[in-house]
C-alpha cells in the first residue's frame, strides 16, 4: 500500500475527492492517504483529514525549510499530492520526489500557468483572453512552476455568460473526477514519469472513454 501526502492550503475539495475515490476502492485500493499538510491553522483541508482519521500537520510558514521534507520522511510517504497547495515545495523535496509528485492546474497547460497564476486569477486570464476552451491539468511537479510532464487534461468549455466563478465551479467539478483517476494511475505505477523527462503508459480505459465522448455532454461531467 503506497503511502500518500495531500498538501493543500484551501478548502480540500480535491482531498475531499480523492480520499472518497480511494475509499470507494476499498481493499483494491493501491494507496491511502496518510497525512495531510497545510500551512493554514485553520485550513478546512486539515478538518477533513481529521474526519477521516488522516494525520492532519500544519505547517506554518515559519517553519524551517526542511521542515516539509522531515514530515515526508517521518510518515514514509511514497508519494506527494498538491492540491491547491499556495506553498513553494522546497527544491530538495521536488527532487527526491521526482516523478512522485503531482500537481492539479484549473487550466490547460501550459497556456495560464506559471508563477502567480492561481485560484480565481487563473479564470480571470481565461476569460479575458477569450479562449473558448479552458479545463484542468494534472501533472508531474518538476522546479518550474506549472511545467512538469503533463500526465492528463480534460477540456472544459468556456461560455460566453461565464463568470470567473462559474467557470471555476465547472472546471472544479472535472477537477474531482480527474485528479483522483490520476492519483490512484500513478500509486499503481500504470502511469510514469521516465528517465527521459516523458510521461509513459495510460490512465484506464474507462477515463479517456468517459473524457471524450461524456455522458451527456463533450466535456462536462455528470452531475
Ligand atoms: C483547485 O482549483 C486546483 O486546481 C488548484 O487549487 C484549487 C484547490 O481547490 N491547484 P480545493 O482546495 O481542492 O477545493
Amino acid at each position: 500500500m503506497r503511502r500518500i501526502a495531500v498538501l493543500a492550503s484551501g478548502g480540500g475539495s480535491n482531498l475531499q475527492a480523492i480520499l472518497d475515490h480511494l475509499a470507494a476502492l476499498g481493499a483494491a485500493a493501491p494507496a491511502a492517504v496518510t497525512l495531510v499538510v497545510s500551512d493554514r491553522a485553520d485550513g478546512y483541508a486539515l478538518e477533513r483529514a481529521r474526519a477521516r482519521g488522516v494525520v492532519a500537520a500544519h505547517l506554518p510558514r515559519s517553519a524551517p525549510d526542511d521542515a516539509l521534507e522531515r514530515l515526508l520522511d517521518e510518515h514514509r510517504c511514497d508519494l506527494v499530492v498538491l492540491a491547491g497547495y499556495l506553498r513553494l515545495v522546497p527544491e530538495p523535496v521536488v527532487r527526491r520526489w521526482s516523478g512522485r509528485m503531482l500537481n492539479i492546474h484549473p487550466a490547460l497547460l501550459p497556456a495560464f500557468g506559471g508563477h502567480g497564476m492561481y485560484g480565481h486569477r487563473v479564470h480571470e486570464a481565461v476569460l479575458a483572453a477569450g479562449v473558448r476552451l479552458s479545463g484542468a491539468t494534472v501533472h508531474f511537479v518538476n522546479e518550474q512552476f506549472d511545467r512538469g510532464a503533463i500526465v492528463a487534461q480534460w477540456p472544459v468549455p468556456v461560455r460566453p455568460d461565464d463568470t470567473v466563478e462559474t467557470l471555476a465551479q465547472r472546471v472544479l467539478a472535472v477537477e474531482h473526477r480527474l485528479y483522483p483517476w490520476c492519483v490512484e494511475a500513478v500509486a499503481r505505477g500504470d502511469v510514469r514519469l521516465d528517465d527521459d523527462g516523458h510521461v509513459h503508459g495510460s490512465l484506464p480505459y474507462a477515463f479517456p472513454r468517459f473524457a471524450v465522448e461524456g455522458p451527456r455532454h463533450p466535456f462536462v461531467p455528470d452531475e
